[in-house]
């Protein structure tokens, strides 16, 4: 466990490395090559839709690319849960890619997803980590995240590579399919060669918050993790590793959904993490973070440092830096 006290906390630590590497292995002289992933610029000229399939965080991960895919490259993009694609015979367009993520490779319901596809001959991508597994063998191309080892059965460092591999699939296809201008590629890319020193950043500055702030809630019943666009993404995740990591119930809620039933549900001490990076949902979110707290939720906030107003309206605040839009669920 290399000192840590667990596998998962140890893994927690790895993250700059594992998105460190993942990055690199993707650059090549300053620009994004998916070819060792079959995605030359014909192949992705060609593709006319996406179909994402992966279950528990990688299918979060697919969550969080369905937003940065259709934002920067405009190509309409389904993801599903792999346990839902396998059984309900569905429709797919012949010019698709069925991506399948999965860390392990092995997931029986994103293998039966995979076959699936490949039998109605459909073109597949398997992002995936361990090298060799059933899904990296079967799929038509893979793309690999290098996050070595994962050990606790609760991922953290390979859903972080999943998200990179999200973006650079996104920024890649953005620019081939000449959605985004050369000069946005080349910023979005410097951009991306800086998110390992921010993760680094927010794991050693925030800790010792993080850890009081855990411990003041350890004996919380009900969490709620709210979010708009890609925060709503971020906010499954965090919501799964609530439940999965410490037994206390938490639900992923869209924010501006809660209030078609759900809200009744928030009531005095309700612990409510709110995520809000996005700029043009920021007015948004916290209008509907007023409207928990007014049930007398305990209201906490991930952010954008320099967002500091926030403090008026939650009771505890954490401040992630400044990234692209499309980046931020690798600091939130
Ligand atoms: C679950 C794990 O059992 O499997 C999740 O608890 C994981 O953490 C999910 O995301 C999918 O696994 P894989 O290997 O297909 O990414």
């Amino acid at each position: 466990k290399g000192g840590y006290e667990h596998f998962m906390m140890k893994e927690i630590y790895e993250q700059p490395r594992a998105v460190r590497d993942t990055v690199n292995a993707v650059l090549k002289n300053g620009r994004i090559d998916l070819s060792d992933a079959g995605l030359d610029e014909k192949t992705i000229r060609s593709i006319g839709r996406i179909y994402i399939v992966a279950c528990g965080s990688a299918y979060h991960a697919g969550v969080a690319m369905q937003y940065v895919m259709e934002e920067l490259a405009r190509i309409p993009v389904r993801v599903e849960l792999a346990s839902e694609f396998r059984y309900r015979n569905p429709i797919l367009d012949p010019e698709g890619l069925v991506v399948i993520v999965s860390q392990s490779g092995e997931t029986a319901d994103s293998l039966a997803a995979l076959r699936e596809a490949k039998q109605r001959g459909i073109r597949t991508l398997g992002i995936v980590n361990v090298v060799g597994s059933s899904i990296a063998r079967e799929a038509d191309n893979v793309f690999y995240t290098l996050a070595g080892p994962e050990i606790s059965v609760a991922t953290t460092k390979a859903y972080s590579t999943q998200l990179i591999a999200s973006y650079a699939l996104a920024v890649q296809f953005g620019k081939v399919r000449e959605q985004i201008t050369e000069e946005k590629y080349q910023e979005l890319i410097a951009e991306l060669k800086t998110l390992p020193d921010k993760i680094a950043k927010i794991i050693e500055d925030d800790k010792e918050r993080i850890q009081w702030f855990a411990a003041k809630q350890a004996n919380a019943r009900d969490a709620f993790f709210i979010g708009r666009g890609i925060d709503y993404a971020i906010s499954m995740e965090g919501s799964l590793k609530m439940k999965e990591i410490s037994y206390i119930h938490s639900e992923a809620y869209a924010a501006g959904e809660l209030k078609h039933g759900t809200i009744s549900l928030i009531e005095d001490g309700i612990l409510v993490v709110s995520v809000l990076t996005q700029k043009e949902l920021y007015e948004k979110m916290i209008s509907n973070m007023v409207e928990v707290k007014c049930r007398g939720a305990y209201l906490v906030a991930v952010t954008m440092a320099g967002n500091y107003k926030v403090e008026d309206t939650v009771n505890f605040a954490l401040y992630i830096p400044e990234t692209e839009e499309c980046f931020t669920p690798s600091l939130a």
